[in-house]
């Protein structure tokens, strides 16, 4: 957990009213109006989720069923209809004005910047899903995306939606054996690279990560690799099996219309980590997602048909997912995507992308937030920010502080903040102030959605008391639900259907959050209850890294936990004991830091690794993660240790 603590929760007694210019011209401009939709869906939700389907979506076919949750935890819904992802973000628009309209901004990190219209957009997505069909890849074939932060990623997924080849994005800060774990898992057909991206300053390549995950035939499904040119780096390329994507995309004909997809067609996968084993691949369908990604944006940022939205998030990551791509274009908003971030030689990056392009809903996590927060507020006072409008957060809890200079400083009191809590698995915002509506405390992502059946509870699913602690659960489907772990669906079953059944004997879906929730029903997201691993809003579990850890030669045996970190949320310290005969010291360390950044990437390199002799244990030979964690933060260890199968381990760890 970060710095939200209980006591500084209880304390907060702020509480902001949305403006009243905004609320005047909002979808849902007072609680009064929160409060009657909400009654509305709760009324008839599949009569209410029905209606949002046809009016907010574009059908080939109209759906016969709305929900069909026979056979809990698998949920269907809109079946019998079909629709198109990226007809829905892009062929919609072209009729009218809006065909003209700026689709996507994106601005490089070297200063370089391009502009498409939605009418540009629809024609490089189509060439690209030309190219893919080109290249053998039809509907159903998984395409993996191992790409910077360049206008090709938002092309490429778009093409996949367009021809119903569901997409696999890794995050391109992942290394070359992550990348390969992912291939694996789902036997993908094709993927889509660039030479390089631009990282701090310095041109970083990518393609040879891809060539190592390939090597050996290592992924014998993998067979076609397309290559954006973004850096112009020398890059080899395997004959027969790699292209440039300058040479076969822009011969390709700009007409390809968009496949008819049932609802429940696979839509995309993205892996994410959960308390044991190797990542989850989250499989998200077509119709749900689309709808869940339309609304939720819609609702959240109240989008005005003259915002320019930046959500700062890689596409790697759901929320670039969401609120980069899908959400915004589906709306016909204008979306910008930034290569960079802030560094050392343009602190003011992110201002300076605000000023520029007139950003009026600006979307960030709460690690982007504190870092501003440690140079001071001399840096984003130097830019023009009055475009701004709503400022949300996502990805981690924010705390008190970071939330009010949030509020003061980069938006002047004048824009409210908008906490968002949701996960991979959600697909979209779950829970989140309506910036028209819901009056807002600094650290509170206040209320749940409408139609969102969000509670807190006990082991047995009885709701918990006012500012109890519980399990943040959900008690009732909706559409952008995640619909399985690709090729496990037992492992969906188990990490999120079978820790909380209600007393009716249904099934609640765990988040594997803690939270609790004050007297005016606000909810206070606590953080991880499980043993995954917050480092600056990425998860990451314990295991992985273990697994990496012990991979290495010299590693007997490890155990990773979190500790708070004023910065990045948490951040992770290795307990390591050694093979027989070696010991630990400053190099090794450093080495191990090294290894596990090339086995997962850099964002999951330990913080700080401690050489022991041995791991506090149970008689049983379980680690007891309880203790690390207190020791890891500097804390006493304090409640149970009578299970502890040898005392003397504890003085040693303590140093
Ligand atoms: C955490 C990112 C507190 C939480 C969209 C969740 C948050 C995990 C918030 C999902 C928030 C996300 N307040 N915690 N507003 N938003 N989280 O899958 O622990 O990368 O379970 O999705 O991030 O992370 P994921």
């Amino acid at each position: 957990m970060s710095q939200v603590t209980i006591e500084s929760v209880l304390q907060e007694g702020r509480v902001f009213e949305p403006p009243a210019e905004l609320a005047a011209g909002a979808r849902i401009g007072s609680m009064d109006a929160y409060r009657e939709l909400v009654a509305r869906v709760e009324a008839d939700p599949d009569a209410f989720w029905g209606q949002q389907a046809r009016e907010q979506l574009h059908w080939f076919e109209p759906f016969h069923t709305v929900l069909d949750w026979s056979n809990p935890p698998f949920a269907r819904w809109f079946e019998g209809g079909s629709t198109n992802l990226a007809y829905n973000c892009l062929d919609r628009h072209l009729q009218g004005p809006r065909a003209e309209k700026t689709a996507l901004i994106w601005e490089g990190e070297p200063g370089d910047s391009r502009r498409f219209s939605y009418r540009d957009l629809h024609t490089q997505v189509c060439k690209a899903a030309n190219a893919l069909k080109a290249l053998g890849i039809g509907k159903g074939d998984l395409v993996a995306l191992y790409m910077p932060m360049v206008p090709e990623a938002a092309i490429a997924m778009l093409a996949c939606a367009r021809i119903g080849a569901p997409h696999s994005v890794v995050f391109g800060g992942f290394s070359a054996e992550a990348l390969r774990d992912r291939l694996i898992d789902g036997g993908v057909k094709a993927v889509i690279t660039a030479d390089g991206g631009f990282r701090k300053d310095k041109a970083v390549a990518l393609k040879p990560a891809v060539d190592q995950a390939l090597a050996d035939g290592a992924c014998p499904t993998v067979e076609q690799v397309l290559v954006v040119r973004r850096t112009e780096q020398p890059t080899a390329m395997l004959e027969g099996r790699d292209r440039w994507w300058h040479e076969l995309v822009e011969a390709q004909s700009a007409d390809c219309p968009a496949e008819p997809m049932a609802s429940e067609d696979r839509l995309f996968v993205l892996y994410t980590s959960g308390s044991t084993g190797k990542p989850k691949g989250v499989v998200h369908t077509t119709a749900g997602y689309n709808l869940w990604a339309h609304l939720t944006f819609q609702w959240i940022f109240d989008i005005r048909d003259d915002d320019v939205h930046w959500c700062t998030a890689d596409v790697g990551w759901i929320t670039g997912h969401s609120y980069i791509v899908y959400g915004p274009l589906s709306n016909g908003a204008t979306t910008v995507m930034y290569e960079g971030a802030p560094r050392p030689s343009k602190p003011g990056a992110f201002w300076e992308v605000i000023e520029k392009h007139k950003v009026s809903l600006f979307y960030t996590a709460p690690t982007a937030i504190r870092a501003f927060m440690k140079s001071g507020r001399e840096v984003p006072d130097q830019y023009d920010m009055s475009s701004l409008r709503i400022l949300g957060t996502v990805g981690e809890p924010i705390n008190p502080e970071a939330w009010m200079w949030y509020r003061q400083v980069i938006g002047h009191d004048r824009c409210p903040v908008i906490d968002t809590w949701w996960q991979t698995e959600t697909g979209g915002v779950m829970i989140s102030p309506l910036p028209g509506a819901t009056p807002t405390k600094p650290g509170s992502a206040t209320l749940p959605l409408p139609g969102i059946a969000a509670d807190i509870v006990d082991n047995e699913g009885r709701s918990v008391g006012i500012d109890e602690g519980g399990y943040l659960a959900v008690r009732r489907p909706w559409p952008g639900m995640m619909r399985t772990v690709h090729g496990d669906p037992e492992r969906f079953r188990k990490s999120y259907w079978e820790h909380i059944i209600g007393a009716d004997g249904r099934p609640l879906y765990f988040a594997g959050d803690g939270a609790r929730r004050d007297a005016d029903g606000y909810y206070w997201v606590m953080g991880r209850v499980d043993d995954v691993i917050s480092v600056s809003g990425h998860r990451l579990g314990s295991m992985e890294i273990e697994s990496a850890l012990v991979s290495h030669p010299a590693v007997a045996e490890a155990a990773v936990v979190g500790r708070p970190d004023p910065l990045k949320g948490e951040g992770i310290v290795a307990f390591v004991t050694l093979q027989a005969g070696l010991s630990g010291d400053d190099t090794l360390g450093s080495e191990l830091r090294r290894h596990v950044g090339s086995e997962i990437g850099p964002i999951a390199r330990p913080d700080e690794i401690r050489f022991s002799d041995a791991l506090p244990k149970t008689r049983s030979g379980k680690i007891m993660r309880r203790i690390l964690r207190a020791l890891a933060a500097g804390e006493e260890v304090s409640g149970d240790t009578s299970t502890l199968e040898d005392r003397s381990v504890l003085d040693a760890l303590r140093g």
